[in-house]
């Protein structure tokens, strides 16, 4: 089904099972252990070995010598593969290092070796046996100290590097009030839960994987690239995902090796990446320094506004693109924007939940508070009277939907928002000083085609098969959603596959595209199925009523079983989306509200209570999105207050790589939080007509806690995390 037009009336406006909350079905699986995660699968052709990775010892540099022979003879030990040993491998595309590093090493963890014994523990020590050493040489591992260096990015798939709008200099130098700051945000990790993880077991030329990855189609074409196997030969399964954050959405080293390893060793091999390797082993969220340069003139008009990001990355890899956002966001006739990327000899920096906004925003939303304070209006009014409802940078262009200023109006109210001093520093309890901060989130809303097939079973229960992955998002659920809502029957007749590449292939779960994608291919599906099923029944297609598991049409009903007595019948479609996207900015939007309780006397940070109000399109399942963004909150939360990866710039790697030093929060550092979605159903979005919230959720919040810390104490901090001693 191509998708090129606004949507109109269709089944799902129904909403009798659509848009209401309802529990993740793969709820209690996961909960009670059921769920079979990547290295848990048992059903194999074998009993399995374990690999076990050897990460590099230096950053950058070659391996002169690698002796394996104390490695090979120790006890249980089946194979050892390197480089030397598993013939020339290909590039992935969505590598930016190689996944097996020698003798030239890209980056400190990048894997060198596999061990591979009969138990996890032999193979672990088997691997500190491998005798290597390196030349290493002089690498660059910091930003602040190279940023210059960067060069224009180009236009990628992030966009264009440079936008000029206007005469952004001259309006800047002329404007009445004005702001030029920086802002820092440091190298951040995923920290997901489930730890990269695969079981690769070949058999003859075949080869399944058992594996944890966002991007079931990405993984398979990216493994066969990697092996020099055809696509056709690679079986990928993931049907349960212990998180991901856009760390998953690319194959890495653990499926590579343990499909190198079980080829060696001749039996299935299971390895996942030790924690300290997820760390510095796979992506993370590059570093950025940000400029903002504003100004407007004395009733609050932005008259220029200007925004440069630098970031760093292996050679051939990407920007954080930090400027997105201020390409959208406010009005204001002379802009620029700019990205600056230099090459840094770090791990590998690739997306992170929000990838570019959610960054962009922790500096932008600081600058703007910044900004209301100097012209000495309410951060909100401000925001208001600075509001578009076109592209700024394409006025031809409008928003689909933008309900920002609702946002910021229902949650002001919802908040009390009235009760905040504008003054810093004025209000006390006992030693606490406390504060209010706000913030405003926008979101892509981007789309990709997305494929499944929908089979009426014998029994009148509905079957839904599709490649895509439930990574803790509750895909199973709304999919089950939609096909209920499309076929007529309770959401317990309906049973959903996911996360095996023997399935139509979907959109996978990244960039906030998920949830809407996946439906609508499903919608597509069921479409096709409806038509076929009304055509077997002597029905006309176009007048066809699907509810309470029967099929009406021109006044007559009849079971929906009947079109399936004797055999299933099935549909298989493809939601193909046109340019919609481009002829209008579809976005998401929201508003982040924060109070802060900060110590007088030890600047210790508490959270409060935390408000999202976010306009998203429809909310198919208001419960999972609820957790969608108040996960989103939680992480930005860690990102304002915590998150840090500290890297040694002599050596050229995060040093605190396990969750003991890389601070996330836990349950006491988060109160309070609400949300609320606002009405919204969006034409252009899609026949869902639903965007996305589990991106948006993060965005913004980080500049919210950040104002709210300067309301309670008149310290503006710009260098991310805020950490008590920048308060000191
Ligand atoms: Mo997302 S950072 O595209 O998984």
């Amino acid at each position: 089904m191509k998708f090129d037009k606004p949507a109109t009336t269709n089944p799902i406006d129904q909403l009798s099972v659509v848009g209401k909350s309802t529990d993740r079905i793969d709820g209690p699986m996961k909960t009670t252990g059921t769920a079979t995660y990547a290295y848990e699968h048992k059903d194999l052709p074998g009993k399995p070995a374990y690999g076990y990775i050897l990460g590099a010892a230096i950053a950058k540099g070659r391996i002169e010598s690698i002796n394996l022979s104390d490695a090979k003879s120790a006890s249980g030990v089946r194979a050892v593969v390197h480089y030397q040993n598993c013939g020339q491998l290909g590039q992935g595309d969505k590598n930016t290092a190689t996944l097996l590093g020698g003798p030239e090493i890209e980056h400190y963890h990048q894997a060198i070796a596999l061990v591979v014994a009969d138990t996890f523990e032999q193979a672990r020590s088997a691997a500190e046996l491998i005798d290597v050493t390196y030349k290493t040489e002089k690498g660059a591992y910091d930003l602040a100290e190279i940023k210059d260096s960067g060069a224009n990015v180009g236009d990628g798939f992030w966009g264009e590097s440079d936008t000029r709008i206007g005469d952004f200099d001259n309006a800047f130098s002329s404007a009445p009030v004005k702001l030029d700051q920086t802002y820092t945000t440091p190298d951040q990790s995923h920290a997901m839960m489930e730890p990269h993880a695969s079981i690769a077991a070949w058999q003859d030329e075949k080869l399944t994987l058992w594996t944890s990855t966002q991007m079931v189609d990405w993984a398979q074409k990216d493994v066969a690239k990697t092996l020099r196997v055809p696509t056709a030969n690679v079986t990928i399964n993931s049907p349960y995902v212990g998180g991901g954050f856009g760390g998953k959405l690319f194959v890495r080293a653990d499926a590579i090796m343990a499909a190198l390893g079980a080829k060696a060793a001749g039996v299935p091999v299971k390895v996942f990446l030790q924690r300290p390797l997820i760390f510095n082993n796979t992506t993370h969220r590059p570093a950025t320094i940000q400029r903002l340069r504003m100004g407007a003139d004395r009733s609050g008009n932005i008259l220029a506004i200007g925004h440069e990001s630098w970031s760093g990355n292996l050679k051939d890899g990407s920007p954080e693109t930090a400027v997105s956002q201020t390409r959208l966001l406010y009005r204001g006739e002379h802009r620029m924007t700019q990205m600056r990327l230099t090459e840094l000899n770090l791990p590998e920096g690739n997306a992170m939940r929000a990838p570019g906004e959610a960054v962009g925003l922790m500096a932008l939303e600081i600058a703007i508070d910044e900004l209301a304070e100097k012209l000495d209006m309410d951060p909100i009014d401000f925001r208001i009277l600075n509001d578009t409802q076109v592209d700024p940078e394409k006025p031809e262009r409008p928003f689909s939907q933008r309900q920002l200023v609702q946002c910021m109006q229902t949650g002001a109210k919802r908040f009390n928002w009235h009760k905040r001093n504008p003054k810093p520093a004025q209000i006390r309890d006992g030693r606490w000083r406390l504060g209010m901060g706000m913030a405003a989130a926008i979101r892509g809303a981007p789309v990709e085609n997305s494929g499944a097939r929908v089979r009426l079973e014998t029994d009148a229960t509905i079957t839904v098969e599709t490649d895509m992955t439930d990574i803790g998002t509750g895909t199973y659920t709304i999919l089950a959603q939609t096909a209920a809502e499309m076929m007529g029957v309770s959401l317990d007749k309906v049973t959903v596959k996911l996360g095996a590449s023997a399935l139509p292939v979907s959109c996978g779960s990244g960039g906030q595209w998920g949830a809407n994608s996946s439906t609508a291919g499903v919608y597509a599906a069921c479409v096709k199925l409806r038509e076929k099923i009304a055509v077997k029944l002597g029905f006309n297609p176009d007048e066809v009523v699907f509810s309470t598991s029967l099929v009406t049409a021109e006044g007559r009903s009849l079971p929906l079983q009947a079109a399936a007595i004797h055999q299933p019948i099935e549909a298989e479609d493809t939601i193909e989306f046109g340019d919609l996207d481009k002829q209008y900015a579809i976005q998401t939007f929201g508003a982040h509200f924060v109070e802060v309780g900060v110590d007088t006397y030890t600047a210790e940070i508490r959270i409060r209570r935390m408000l999202a109000v976010c306009a998203a399109g429809r909310i198919l399942n208001p419960k999972s999105a609820r957790s969608q963004v108040i996960g989103g909150m939680t992480m930005s939360a860690g990102a304002a207050l915590m998150e840090e990866l500290s890297v040694d710039t002599g050596r050229g790697y995060f040093v605190n790589h396990d969750l003991a030093e890389y601070q996330v929060p836990v349950h006491a550092d988060i109160p309070h939080q609400e949300v609320l979605f606002l009405e919204e159903t969006d034409p252009m979005s899609s026949p869902m007509k639903a965007k996305g919230v589990g991106e948006l959720g993060i965005c913004g919040v980080g500049a919210a806690i950040a104002n709210a810390i300067y309301n309670a104490t008149g310290v503006r901090v710009r260098d991310y995390p805020i950490t008590l001693d920048k308060l000191l």
